[in-house]
């Protein structure tokens, strides 16, 4: 079977969350399964190109914009443990130049998204004609490649070479539909009629691509089964899109993420100071030492409940409960490592709640994947409240390095984290989106980190859960093979 993928984030190339993990991994879960998948990417201004040597593939494109031709050329990299995976990265100085992913410094998306991002799409159609390479399946990530279905089953109706592609849209993240104005409706390329009230692309008087890809892909998936009951039942989690969920024939199905044990594994993890395995926890300690260290926490915090945090700092990730609620949190006699970037607001809180408790609150902003190792061995507790998670990686990374979540009961959160009952479990959720569940739920995972050996045994439930790719990859193998049947 041969598949393409197409995204925003390729980890290691590009990442700003979860995306650029699934698709720096699954793709590779694939291809041991026997399936040949190529990936195309834009080649951002960000990659480290002395990091990574691209091989000039002599291939231009020009493709329209707007009207306007803009030429690209195509970059190509096989992972040298997996040569068989053919990743394209597309270059172009104009729309990928910026050192941003979607947007600039202070966190303002870019104003040329819709043209960045359709040139993605257009791009991904011209490779399956420049390679004469039919994929059976084109799996859209996210609003960035959801008008590949539209595109398909209109402008490339009648083109042979498309006829027989199917396509799968997974759903990351439901909040980001990339809703433009009608300004820009010259730059999709679609016909007029697509635009008009109620039709797949109009949206509130705006353009919705998301929207057009709900209704026009093959197959839509999440990234957990309790974030696809959530997204067609709730309207807020839905963002909007519930009932453009609902009317489609076919479920929504839910798939959870994996998590490359290859690169995050505390046995063989180069970022962090001291391997340690399920067998030999001795290293831990250390690594907690070192963390502190290395930060600006004050020394004594290596015998007191260290709680990390590492996130994008946007709504979604329940920043606002922390927030609200730091003052009780501190008074539990804890420390605080933070990592994280996004609002500038945020931002500024922080650096706040860092001045108010100095020594015990470290806060360290910007995107930093050495240190995100680090903590995730270094801390006691892993925090992640977030309002809503369709996944997550981040606590499935936590539960492998030892550091209990403590979490939101919500989508992909409520999929991965059992409650601690004295026996089984490998965490804590609460459940009801308030601080005083957040302070209670905390409040008790506290109580049993006072308790050594029945911490020792939770820590060691969590690192011998199970969350490889191979189970998710065959799922989507699944949908695959389910759509090639109709
Ligand atoms: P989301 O995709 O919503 O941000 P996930 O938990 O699925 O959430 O994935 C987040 C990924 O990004 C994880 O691999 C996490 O470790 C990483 N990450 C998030 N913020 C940072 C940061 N500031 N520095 C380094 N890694 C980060
Ligand atoms: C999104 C979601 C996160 C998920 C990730 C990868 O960014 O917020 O929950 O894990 O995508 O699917």
């Amino acid at each position: 079977m041969n598949v393409l993928f197409v995204a925003a984030e390729v980890s290691p190339f590009s990442k700003v969350g979860g995306l650029g993990d699934v698709i720096g991994a699954l793709p590779s879960a694939l291809v041991k399964k026997g399936v040949t998948v190529k990936i195309i990417t834009p080649a951002y201004g960000a990659i480290d190109r002395t990091k990574f040597i691209f091989q000039e593939t002599a291939r231009t494109f020009e493709i329209e914009i707007g009207g306007i031709p803009t030429k690209c050329s195509l970059l190509k990299w096989n992972p040298p443990e997996q040569p068989d995976l053919e990743i394209y990265l597309i270059d172009n100085d104009e729309f990928y130049s910026c050192k941003g992913i979607y947007t600039d410094k202070r966190g303002n998306s870019y104003i040329n998204n819709p043209e960045r991002f359709v040139l993605l799409q257009k791009c991904a159609l011209k490779l399956i004609a420049e390679l004469n390479w039919i994929p059976d399946i084109i799996h859209c990530h996210d609003n960035h490649a959801a008008l590949i279905p539209v595109y398909l089953k209109t402008v490339c109706a009648e083109m042979p070479i498309y006829k027989s592609i199917k396509t799968v849209l997974t759903i990351h993240n439901i909040a980001y539909q990339s809703v433009t104005s009608f300004d820009k409706k010259y730059v999709f390329g679609l016909p007029s009629y697509l635009f008009a009230p109620t039709e797949p692309m109009e949206w509130y008087d705006q353009i919705n691509p998301l929207k057009a890809g709900i209704i026009f892909a093959d197959a839509v998936t999440t990234v957990s089964k309790t974030h696809a009951l959530e997204i067609t039942t709730n309207a807020t989690i839905g963002a909007g899109m519930k009932g453009v969920l609902v009317s489609r024939k076919k479920p929504i199905i839910g798939i959870l993420n994996g998590v490359d044990y290859s690169m995050w594994n505390p046995v063989s993890d180069p970022e962090i100071a001291i391997n340690y395995s399920l067998e030999n926890l001795a290293g831990r300690r250390k690594d907690k030492q070192v963390l502190i260290l290395g930060t600006d926490l004050k020394d004594y915090i290596i015998e007191k409940p260290l709680i990390g945090i590492v996130s994008r700092l946007v709504e979604q990730k329940g920043v606002d409960l922390i927030l609200e609620g730091i003052d009780r949190m501190m008074a539990m006699d804890i420390g605080l490592i933070l990592l994280g970037s996004g609002e500038e607001k945020y931002h500024n809180a922080f650096k706040n709640v860092a001045e108010r408790f100095p020594g015990r609150v470290s806060v360290n902003f910007g995107y930093n994947n050495p240190m995100c190792h680090k903590i995730l061995a270094g801390a006691d507790i892993f925090l992640m409240p977030s309002r809503y998670e369709p996944c997550g990686i981040t606590q499935m990374l936590a539960l492998k390095y030892g550091a209990v979540p403590v979490v939101h009961k919500t989508g992909g959160l409520a999929d991965t984290i059992q409650q601690w009952n004295g026996q089984t479990g490998n965490g804590f959720l609460f459940d009801g989106y308030s601080v005083d569940s957040l302070l209670a739920s905390l409040g008790n995972a506290l109580g049993i980190f006072r308790n050594k050996s029945e911490w020792k045994t939770l820590m060691m439930n969590g690192m011998a859960e199970d969350f490889s790719w191979d189970k998710s990859a065959d799922e989507y193998l699944k949908v695959y093979e389910d759509i090639l049947k109709t």
